[in-house]
């Protein structure tokens, strides 16, 4: 379980997580939602150990992981498709895959493992094309691939749907349910998109100003009212 406790963080004079605590479960997809600037990539980067947090704790199945080195948060098991992707644009689709496996050793790290394929077909077609050349949707999905060759027990996924065209949005939806229905992984998924995060949460949270203002059950959205809090 991914358990955060009283996070706060600030750039400069600004105070950005107030306190938020929360808790992210193994086998469950938590959706969390909030509009343009309350703080949810800051808060991820703040679990990736990107950037310091202040005050608070995080801890990752059991252990404090508040202090660790991104690279060690990897190694933890965790992994984090940043919004915007952020894959390399120069290297193959193959070359960027193999980035993800360098918490392995070299023995391991030497192929791409043949279950990010078979979920992402689209990525062996293109294997030698480079990253740059791929549309938005396929380099998401690159990028989600290339998480999941660390082999992670917590998935973190950051506005995943931005930007991208719905025959896609509907691909990254199914594999996110085929990761979830194998039940050892906690997914933590920061959205936007009511409707993807509505038809994939177990759990979801709202985010308003650096906290958490609502949060509940998944099937309990609609009637909690969640799309107006999350909708212009
Ligand atoms: N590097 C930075 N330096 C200073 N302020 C920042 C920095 N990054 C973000 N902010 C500010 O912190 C606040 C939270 O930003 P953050 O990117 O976490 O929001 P978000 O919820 O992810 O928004 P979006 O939905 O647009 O991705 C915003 O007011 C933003 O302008
Ligand atoms: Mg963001």
């Amino acid at each position: 379980m991914l358990k955060i406790d009283s996070l706060h963080q600030y750039y400069g004079g600004s105070h950005i997580l107030r306190g938020l605590s929360f808790e992210a479960k193994v086998g469950e997809v938590t959706c969390l939602l909030g509009r343009n600037g309350v703080g949810k990539t800051t808060l991820l980067r703040c679990l990736m150990g990107l950037i310091p947090s202040r005050e608070g704790s995080v801890s990752w199945e059991g252990h404090a992981i508040t202090q660790l080195k991104p690279h060690q948060r990897v190694h933890a098991g965790i992994a984090y498709v940043p919004q915007g992707r952020e894959i390399f644009p120069r290297l193959t689709v193959e070359e960027n895959l193999l980035m993800g496996l360098s918490r392995f050793s070299a023995k391991e790290a030497k192929s791409v493992p043949e279950f990010i394929y078979e979920l992402f077909p689209v990525l062996l077609q293109m294997k030698h094309r480079r990253g740059g050349d791929l549309s938005g949707g396929q380099q998401q999905q690159l990028a989600i691939g290339r998480a999941l060759a660390s082999r992670p027990r917590l998935l973190i996924l950051d506005e995943p749907t931005e930007g991208i065209q719905p025959s896609v949005i509907k691909e990254i939806g199914v594999v996110i349910s085929k990761l979830a229905a194998r039940g050892d992984m906690a997914i933590l998924l920061v959205e936007q998109f009511y409707d993807f995060a509505a038809e994939l949460a177990d759990q979801y949270l709202v985010m308003s100003r650096g906290e958490i203002v609502q949060q509940g059950r998944g099937e309990n959205m609609e009637a909690e009212g969640v799309r107006g809090l999350v909708t212009i």
